[in-house]
């Protein structure tokens, strides 16, 4: 028995004094016991046997339905180390606060021991965490979200060096919610809330906002990224990973199925979420999916956008707050064919295609295994990683950013991410919908320490080998005036990925323009696609001046945050932008 684990494991139990405690060892059987302990007390609904067996259907509190960042804290000892982007607390006051909200929280409950490991077993990149949780539900998706159980205290053995994750429902209040980080102590508080990145400790909490001060202390990245592998007609891989905010195409990317006109191209599933990169002796930089399942959003989610998401999710899987069809199957909007006639909506009532609200909510998702992705890459699971030649920025922007572009170089490059916005989804709480907000390299919510310092990080992984990955940014979410998306999106997207991998052949042809290098119109393959013109072609590769000046503006308010913080850098690469934009304005006009 590990001692540090077991005197912490003491000292929670003294605090919160759960009736039992509960080690689990992951195993099928174990597994079984809970998921029929809860299909009794009704927090879990047995699906239809036929169609989806062995999954389940949860609801959450509906107060309790996304993250929350207005309640996640980074209690590093000053708030300098914080940054301005995240909220801070003091270690001391997160002690008075937030510790007495455990005191007797796991009365009448079990505490549930979850040893995981982030990352494939054996890798020298992965890490072991534990979870202590009073949340069934949490040990059931940490079982498919992670290689959970008896592997990670394999893994671990008698080494004190693991995350130390505490989790309680409490009251599920969002008064007396919190989710603290502790960077310091490689430490996580979570109370107050059982759903997704608030609660399942290993994926927001320790593998991007504790990861991310290990990473910047050790020379690495953790970022909220996917990684795919993309397959020419030859059989040679490129690996690309992309980083967009939360519910703005990660997992559909990850999984595109390549259009029929598209023969021989194919692409290869590694992470759909979360990427740890590390560099390898030949200088390139190796990436890892920490995680061993998805955590996807279901609305949108069908066998037209992601044939491959619908086909990992037909068994074995966890639904939270979809609907419920008369059939006892999951249902959501944007699901094939029509919408039920009746169903049981995410609260839990009655719903008709005519009821006023949605069937599932926004933000509703499914847990399931990686490896029942048709497309999951043979690598997935390379204790080495996979070699990254691109990396890919992007966000949701109707306006001003094109489709693609491609950065100058490294630091333009690190500037391009620093740069990001997106509009705001439903993956977060509190906070409107659709509102353009600066997400740098998508990591806004999920970076464990000062921004200010996360670009200096990047800056310097530049200077540590000279085949680190060219870097890209993307936008699949342009509009018209009528607020429609003017690019198809989905399984055409794999026409940029193409161009991506051609650039990084030094193949493709671009035009130069003040943002970086934009792709000549015939430089995209086209064939095959309906519904794209040559003027809708211009409209998503054009670069406007003046939408590009407004955009300088708000990137000024945004930086002028972090102070002297802020790399030199970045300024200087703000200010060459600028002048870029005003010469060709100049040149126009
Ligand atoms: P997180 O799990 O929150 O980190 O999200 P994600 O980045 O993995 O997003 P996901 O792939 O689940 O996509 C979220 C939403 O964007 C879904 O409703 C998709 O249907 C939609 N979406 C994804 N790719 C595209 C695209 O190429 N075009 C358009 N128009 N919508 C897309
Ligand atoms: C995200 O919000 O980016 C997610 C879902 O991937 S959650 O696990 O809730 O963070
Ligand atoms: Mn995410």
């Amino acid at each position: 028995m590990n001692q540090t684990l077991k005197s912490w494991v003491d000292e929670i139990a003294a605090h919160t004094t759960p009736d039992e405690i509960v080690w689990c060892d992951g195993s099928a059987e174990e597994n079984r016991r809970l998921i029929n302990e809860m299909v009794e007390q009704g927090e879990l609904t047995r699906l239809n046997e036929e169609s989806y067996p062995n999954s389940f259907l949860a609801r959450s509190d509906p107060r309790d339905v996304a993250r929350v960042e207005h309640l996640t804290f980074i209690c590093s000892p000053t708030e300098s180390e914080a940054g301005p982007t995240n909220n801070w607390m003091s270690p001391a006051d997160a002690k008075s606060k937030v510790w007495p909200l455990f005191k007797g929280a796991m009365k009448g409950r079990k505490l549930y021991v979850v040893p995981y490991i982030m990352g494939p077993a054996g890798s020298e990149i992965s890490e072991v965490g534990i979870e202590i949780t009073d949340s069934p539900y949490v040990v059931v998706n940490m079982r498919i979200m992670t290689r959970m159980g008896k592997i990670a205290l394999d893994q671990l053995g008698d080494s004190p060096n693991f995350v130390k994750g505490l989790h309680s429902l409490g009251d599920l209040s969002p008064d007396r919610r919190f989710i603290m980080h502790f960077p310091q102590d490689r430490e996580i508080w979570s109370v107050g809330s059982g759903y997704g990145g608030n609660a399942l400790l290993g994926k927001k909490c320790f593998a991007l906002r504790i990861a991310s001060t290990i990473a910047r202390d050790e020379g690495w990245l953790a970022e909220h990224m996917l990684i795919l592998g993309l397959e020419d007609p030859q059989g040679n891989v490129t690996y690309m990973a992309a980083a967009f905010p939360s519910a703005c195409g990660k997992t559909n990317l990850a999984m595109l199925v390549p259009p029929e006109s598209q023969d021989g191209w194919k692409v290869w599933t590694v992470g759909d979420d979360i990427a740890w990169m590390k560099f390898g002796e030949d200088g390139r930089l190796y990436a890892v999916n920490p995680e061993a399942g998805f955590f996807g959003v279901a609305p949108g989610t069908s066998t037209k956008t992601n044939p491959n998401a619908i086909k990992s999710l037909e068994g074995n899987s966890i639904f939270t707050n979809v609907a419920l069809t008369d059939d006892n199957e999951p249902w959501w909007e944007g699901m094939d064919g029509p919408p039920p006639a009746h169903a049981i909506d995410w609260k839990g009532n009655d719903w008709t295609p005519e009821s006023e609200g949605v069937g599932a909510h926004p933000n509703s998702r499914f847990t399931a295994p990686a490896k029942q992705c048709p497309a999951i890459s043979s690598k997935w699971e390379d204790p080495k990683g996979v070699p990254i030649s691109a990396f890919i920025f992007g966000g949701r922007r109707a306006k001003t950013a094109p489709l693609v572009f491609q950065s100058f170089d490294w630091e333009h490059g690190v500037y391009v991410g620093a740069s990001v916005a997106s509009e705001t989804t439903a993956a977060q709480s509190g906070q409107k919908v659709g509102v353009i907000r600066r997400d740098p390299m998508a990591m806004i919510p999920f970076c464990g320490y000062n921004m200010g310092d996360y670009f200096k990080h990047w800056l310097s992984i530049g200077k540590k080998s000279d085949k680190v990955p060219a870097i890209f940014h993307v936008n699949w979410f342009r509009t018209n005036n009528d607020g429609k998306f003017i690019w198809p999106g989905f399984g055409e997207n794999l026409r940029v990925l193409r161009w991506i991998k051609d650039r990084c052949d030094g193949k493709a042809a671009a035009a130069e323009t003040p943002i970086g290098f934009v792709p000549t119109p015939e430089s995209i393959d086209l064939s095959g696609l309906k519904g794209v013109d040559p003027q809708t072609m211009k409209d998503l590769l054009s670069v406007d001046p003046d939408a590009w000046q407004d955009d300088l503006v708000s990137q000024r308010e945004f930086f002028e945050k972090f102070g002297d913080r802020l790399p030199e850098n970045i300024w200087q690469q703000y200010r060459a932008l600028e002048q870029r934009l005003n010469a060709q304005r100049a040149e126009s006009a």
